[in-house]
């Protein structure tokens, strides 16, 4: 069981109230100008990942009162309750467990009373078994050509894991040309199936519940073409293989279940790049690689499990983020990676985290009166600089920033990996110290600017600073890095969840909209006039049947 307690009554709750007001009144320069030591105190490295919490407007005590918060609100037994495999999913009536999905050390965990691992195991040893065919060409299309081209048709966490990866370990890539498709806008397979070949194309069928609207209606496309170009009903077993929980509905599709490579219900679509959703990746990259990105996140599984709330990086991330959200009344956190190939990773976790955690009932069923999940974005750096910094540098609202780079590049080309650092520690710095009044009359008068003109000018460049920031420093974007890096995030959402009380690992929220575009399909079929719903809807619908 969960425990089920409204944070905001604890009494490390009340502490941490009071304790703001101290804090605010402190600058986070005050706050290095009197510690020396706190890069020392506020950072913590696991493996090849430096973390430094330093940059945050926080000292030892609200890391202390925000640890007491977390063992007051029982995240220490929430965390035994899932690496067991209670049903901690409560509304859903499942486990949680994508931790299995990585267990390298083959610990059995039970579910209803059996052991999960050795089935985990036999899909790996399937997965391996087949990417090594299809990466050596013993598994030939219809006409005996090795395959060339993979398409991934899935949606949501079946699809934007596998971008992700795929993109952030391209470095690792084979000769194979991934292809994703996940939009339900005909614009994004035609436009994909114009470049594949059907003679050397696989199709990789990703969804949890091979029910999911967009999901389906892409792979039927896919089908069709695959039909029309060449191929007969009998090839499809060559080309189209499943990832799924519901081996009913891969069979009425028409896909050999042998060629399906199963996960269970227990694992949710947003955690499931883990499971067979990532068998794309594991194409992309070779089933070694993808074994490394597991062991990554069994690792970093590990350290979240056994380390003290003190040393435990996701556990502090957590708290530094309620910290934020819940007394700073920050809104959004930014997810700001210096490496090109995490092109996706805050896209990734917009849905790792938003679905998680955008929930505004508790675990009572009751309306929360606190603030729960952040709004989650981010582009790469040093992009993001030249889009949208100017707010989070000068703008009105808070935005703490995860800043995450690399120290090694997989592309080291002249100066360009020490350009990129420079960029990443200046913004940093930057946000945390800002620019004075008398450092810009300074500059300015340096420039030879007059006391007219700078009276005028300095307003506008004066940086308060005081933003607050993580920096993630990585040795190498390596698949075992990526795997710990991941984990790390899914685990920081985790413990939020548990503080807020709320449900992590469901997503009702998207239900609705579902069940509404399933009710408004069918009265798009024909031209007649549409007057069941609200006049807005009803004018929307007429003119597109009027325009289309
Ligand atoms: O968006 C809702 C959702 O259920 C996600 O949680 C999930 O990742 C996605 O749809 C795709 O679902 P499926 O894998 O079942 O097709």
């Amino acid at each position: 069981m969960l425990p089920n307690i409204d944070f905001t009554s604890t009494q490390s709750y009340k502490y941490l109230t009071d304790h703001y007001i101290d804090i605010v009144s402190k600058s986070l320069k005050e706050l290095f100008e009197t510690d020396n030591q706190r890069f020392e105190k506020f950072s913590l490295q696991f493996e090849d990942i430096l973390v430094d919490y330093s940059k945050n407007r926080v000292d030892e005590q609200t890391l202390a009162l925000l640890q007491q918060l977390a063992r007051e609100c029982g995240v220490n037994k929430a965390i035994e309750a899932m690496y067991s495999g209670e049903k901690i999913n409560v509304t859903e009536d499942r486990p949680v467990l994508h931790i299995a999905l990585r267990n390298r050390s083959n610990t059995p965990i039970l579910v209803d009373g059996k052991d999960v691992i050795p089935d985990v195991n036999r899909v790996l040893d399937h997965m391996k078994e087949f990417t090594e065919a299809i990466i050596s060409g013993s598994w030939t299309g219809y006409t005996g050509k090795a395959i060339t081209d993979v398409v991934n048709i899935g949606i949501g966490g079946s699809d934007l894991g596998p971008v992700m990866v795929t993109e952030a370990l391209k470095a690792y890539k084979n000769h194979l040309t991934m292809h994703f498709v996940s939009n339900v806008d005909g614009t994004h397979i035609v436009e994909t199936l114009k470049k594949v070949d059907p003679e050397t194309t696989l199709f990789l069928i990703a969804s949890k519940t091979f029910t999911t609207q967009e999901t389906m209606g892409n792979a039927h496309s896919a089908r069709d073409w695959f039909i029309k170009n060449g191929g007969k009903d009998e090839d499809v077993a060559k080309h189209f293989a499943a990832l799924s929980t519901n081996s009913e509905g891969v069979a009425k599709f028409g896909i050999d279940t042998k060629n399906m490579f199963e996960f269970w219900d227990w694992v949710g679509g947003r955690y499931s790049l883990w499971s067979a959703i990532g068998l794309s990746i594991s194409l992309s990259i070779g089933f070694d690689n993808f074994a490394a990105l597991l062991d990554g996140a069994h690792a970093m599984d590990n350290h979240f499990k056994d380390a003290p709330l003190e040393q435990n990086i996701p556990a502090i991330l957590a708290l530094i983020g309620i910290w934020h959200n819940n007394f700073f009344e920050a809104e959004t956190e930014a997810i700001l990676p210096y490496d090109q190939y995490m092109h996706r990773f805050a896209a990734y976790f917009q849905q790792g985290d938003m679905e998680s955690n955008g929930k505004h009932v508790d675990r009572n069923g009751k309306h929360v009166d606190y603030q729960t999940g952040p709004v989650i974005w981010g582009e790469p750096g040093t992009n993001g600089q030249h889009a949208f910094y100017q707010l989070i540098h000068q703008g009105t609202k808070l935005i703490p920033c995860d800043f995450i780079a690399p120290a090694q590049s997989h592309n080291p080309l002249g100066e360009h990996h020490n350009m990129l650092l420079s960029n990443f520690f200046a913004q940093t710095e930057a946000l945390m110290n800002g620019k004075s009044e008398e450092e810009v009359i300074a500059e300015l008068k340096k420039a030879g600017k007059s006391d007219e003109e700078i009276k005028k000018i300095a307003p506008f460049k004066i940086f308060e600073g005081n933003r607050p920031t993580n920096s993630i420093l990585v040795k190498k974007i390596t698949p075992r890095t990526l795997g710990s890096l991941i984990a790390m995030y899914e685990h920081k959402i985790f413990v939020q969840g548990i503080i807020w009380n709320i449900y992590s690992f469901d997503q009702w929220g998207v239900e609705l909209g579902k069940q509404l575009a399933g009710k408004i399909l069918p009265e798009l079929k024909d031209d007649a006039e549409v007057t069941s719903h609200d006049s807005s809807t009803n004018g929307l619908i007429n003119q597109y049947k009027a325009w289309r």
